[in-house]
């Protein structure tokens, strides 16, 4: 299997497991991370994923060159629409996702992290969205989520020049959430992952829904989902359940309900 899936309690760990191509993305690999977040989107009881990269080199450097060469517009378009499709996948879910990045995370496989709710990196770990040294533009989304993340004209730098971006400015930038040592990013991501992973399921779902959606929203269109989100926790178990623990001095049994 080219992505594995691994299941800690309520967090998914899903490896990008090609390291003799720096864990490249083509087609395969693709439909398998599709089968997986999907796996992960409709498992109530998984509520955050963690995506790495096996082999310490690489989170992923791209999308295959090998397989792209010789596509034709149509192919390379179709191409492009499934990595969007299931980068996409990950926006919409309830389930947390965060990248955990060693090593060089490069086109597509910067889109990939881009795609998921945050990134924590190592601090020598490489970004970049290199696709102009090959003729190309970004494929899966680096256009559009890495100007929202770093700006318009940092993104442009970028996608222009092609530069490496280390960690400590990808840090400085806004990139990356969080640093680690070299060879700790995944323990540490997995860690933090778990400690969301305690918190009120419906919650945190609902926070990333309204923090997404709000982003393309007018703010006061955002404010007004915020509002009746709030009113609605309040009729969920989970929130009088919350409130409860913290007045009893006890810790809370969240249920997800
Ligand atoms: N596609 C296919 N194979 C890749 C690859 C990629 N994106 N990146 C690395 N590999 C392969 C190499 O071809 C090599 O395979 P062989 O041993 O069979 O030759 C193997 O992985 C190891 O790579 P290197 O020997 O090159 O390792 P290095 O340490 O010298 O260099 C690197 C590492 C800087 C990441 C270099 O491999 C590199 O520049 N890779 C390409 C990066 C790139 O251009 N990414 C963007 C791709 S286009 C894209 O992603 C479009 C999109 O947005 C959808």
């Amino acid at each position: 299997m080219t992505v594995d899936l691994q299941i800690d309690g309520a967090v998914a760990t899903l490896t990008i497991n090609r390291p003799e191509a720096m864990n490249a993305l083509n087609a395969e690999v693709l439909s398998a991370l599709d089968q997986h977040i999907r796996r992960v989107d409709e498992d109530a009881s998984i509520r955050v994923a963690v995506l790495t990269g096996a082999g310490g080199k690489a989170f992923v450097a791209g999308a295959d060159i090998k397989a792209m060469q010789g596509m034709k517009p149509e192919t390379a378009r179709s191409f492009s629409e499934l990595g969007h499709r299931v980068f996409a996948r990950m926006e919409s879910s309830g389930t947390v996702f965060i990248a955990a990045v060693e090593g060089y995370c490069l086109g597509g496989g910067c889109e990939l992290a881009l795609a998921c709710d945050w990134i924590n990196a190592s601090g020598k770990s490489t970004f970049g969205q290199p696709e102009v040294n090959l003729g190309l533009v970004p494929g899966f989304g680096g256009t559009i989520r890495l100007a929202r993340k770093v700006g318009q004209a940092r993104a442009l730098q970028y996608c222009s020049t092609a530069e490496f971006v280390r960690g400590e400015e990808a840090l400085r930038v806004g990139l990356v959430n969080a640093l680690y040592e070299p060879g700790e990013v995944l323990t540490k991501t997995q860690e933090q992952a778990q400690g969301i992973a305690s918190k009120g399921p419906l919650a945190v779902a609902n926070c990333k829904r309204l923090i997404r959606a709000g982003l393309d929203l007018p703010q006061e269109r955002g404010n007004a989902m915020e509002q009746q989100a709030f009113g609605l926790m309040f009729g969920t178990a989970d929130g009088q359940e919350g409130m409860n623990a913290y007045a009893e001095k006890r810790a809370a049994e969240f249920k997800g309900e």
